[in-house]
């Protein structure tokens, strides 16, 4: 079986690694993929994302038989619909069913809609829907979601108002704004976790439950991230995930039907659990990142088998990991606001070592090529050793201005999350 990859960066390395290992395939491309996942995989050079057409045309030439997306971009771009309409099989939600990521508006419509546990929120338009939203409402803190997708960058939680008036001026907030530009959400507390479930109109499965950290620094601090660092598997009580399956999993999958919307792929809903009980922070459309990196290596199963399943509307089963798992991003200096590019790596080749954004130059170093640069892994029989694991992996990787998290999963080890 010939199966493409779309995507680029550490989640993408994992998803290529997975599938390579099934023995019913034969060959695995990516697009873009990146000098590290062509160590595994066929780069094409000549195929941009962006070109639908190049992209069925490439499938057709290398006779793919399963399309695995990645990102969410390329799927609220509409290259899975057309994919699909092109009798290629897909694994990845249609153009609509990426909306719950693409357009945060949507999906807290959706969320209403089907009655699921979520924040309340107040749409703005204007400067003047704005300024009312802050004064009339007695949360004391202020989340301003952006509706649209703005690569993690269009969240904002403050106590100011003035630091909100002119963050949603930055996305288009003024004076004559007639459309939705975002809203005020109600402020969730709690404690997250990553529900990661495999869908299609047959029913799910959940992924390993796995907790992400997504500030820069320790203790919570810093601007947030795409992730710093995830730990798992969670095992957390039977009621709280009966509870998760009844009034979030199951009512969302009642949506898709009722609304007709076409979903073979994953959902990933970003959890808070409240004093009140679990509610949706948001959904995603694809497997986290780096939750991916735990959760290919976490579940020993035939991945490509399992994907093409969903893909084809089919019954499909994924066994429980047995094991533990810790991932620790190595990022770049600068990041996230401004990661500086070029510092050369070393220790970077290893078998505990996902590549996210790195490149080799032609003295065949590995150099630093984005933000999240590596994902260090580590696994055992408890979560603690695991981390341990990951720590020490981490120690053997340099490369100037690295940053990552010391305390990837402390809080789940001395139980201080619930
Ligand atoms: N790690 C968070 C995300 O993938 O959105």
């Amino acid at each position: 079986m010939n199966v493409l990859v779309i995507g680029s960066g550490g989640r993408e390395y994992a998803m290529v690694k997975a599938l390579t290992k099934s023995p019913s395939v034969t060959k695995v491309s990516a697009i873009p993929g990146s000098s590290a996942i062509s160590e595994m995989a066929y780069v094409p050079s000549s195929v941009e994302l962006s070109s639908h057409s190049a992209v069925l045309s490439f499938c057709k030439d290398e006779e793919i038989n399963l399309v695995c997306f990645g990102p969410e971009a390329p799927l609220v771009d509409g290259l899975s619909d057309f994919l699909r309409e092109n009798d290629i099989n897909v694994f990845g939600p249609s153009q609509v069913g990426s909306l719950l990521e693409g357009d945060k508006l949507f999906a807290k419509i959706f969320l209403k809609e089907f009655d699921i546990p979520t924040g309340d929120y107040i749409e703005v338009s204007d400067i003047a829907s704005l300024k009312k939203a802050l004064d009339e409402t007695s949360w004391q803190t202020y989340v301003f979601k952006y509706k649209d997708l703005a690569g993690g960058k269009g969240v904002l939680v403050s106590k100011s108002k003035d630091e909100v008036m002119s963050f949603a001026k930055k996305f288009g907030v003024t004076k004559n704004q007639k459309e939705v530009v975002g809203y005020l959400e109600e402020p969730l507390y709690g404690w997250e976790l990553s529900y990661i479930c495999l869908v299609n109109e047959t029913g799910y499965a959940v992924c390993p439950i796995l907790q992400d950290h997504k500030r820069l620094k320790e203790e919570d601090e810093g601007p947030n991230t795409g992730g710093m660092g995830v730990v798992g598997p969670l095992k957390i009580e039977g009621s709280l995930e009966e509870q998760i399956k009844e009034t979030i999993v199951k009512p969302t999958l009642e949506g898709f039907k009722k609304r007709d919307m076409l979903y073979r792929g994953v959902v990933y809903f970003g959890v808070m659990v409240t004093e009140k009980g679990p509610k949706v922070l948001e959904y995603n459309v694809r497997y986290g990142d780096p939750e991916a990196q735990l959760i290919f290596p976490l579940v020993d199963t035939d991945w490509f088998e399992v994907m093409n399943k969903v893909a084809k509307g089919e019954d499909f089963k994924l066994p429980e990991a047995k094991t533990y798992g810790a991932c620790i991003v190595l990022a770049a200096d600068g990041y996230p606001e401004k990661p500086k590019k070029g510092a050369v790596i070393s220790g970077a080749k290893s078998e505990s070592i996902y590549h996210a954004g790195t490149r080799k130059d032609r003295d065949r170093n590995w150099i630093v090529n984005g933000g999240r640069v590596l994902n260090v892994l580590g696994f055992s029989n408890d979560l603690e050793s695991a981390i341990s694991k990951a720590y020490e992996n981490v120690s053997k990787v340099e490369f100037k201005g690295m940053q990552y998290r010391k305390d990837i999963g402390a809080k789940i080890i001395d139980k201080s999350f619930s």
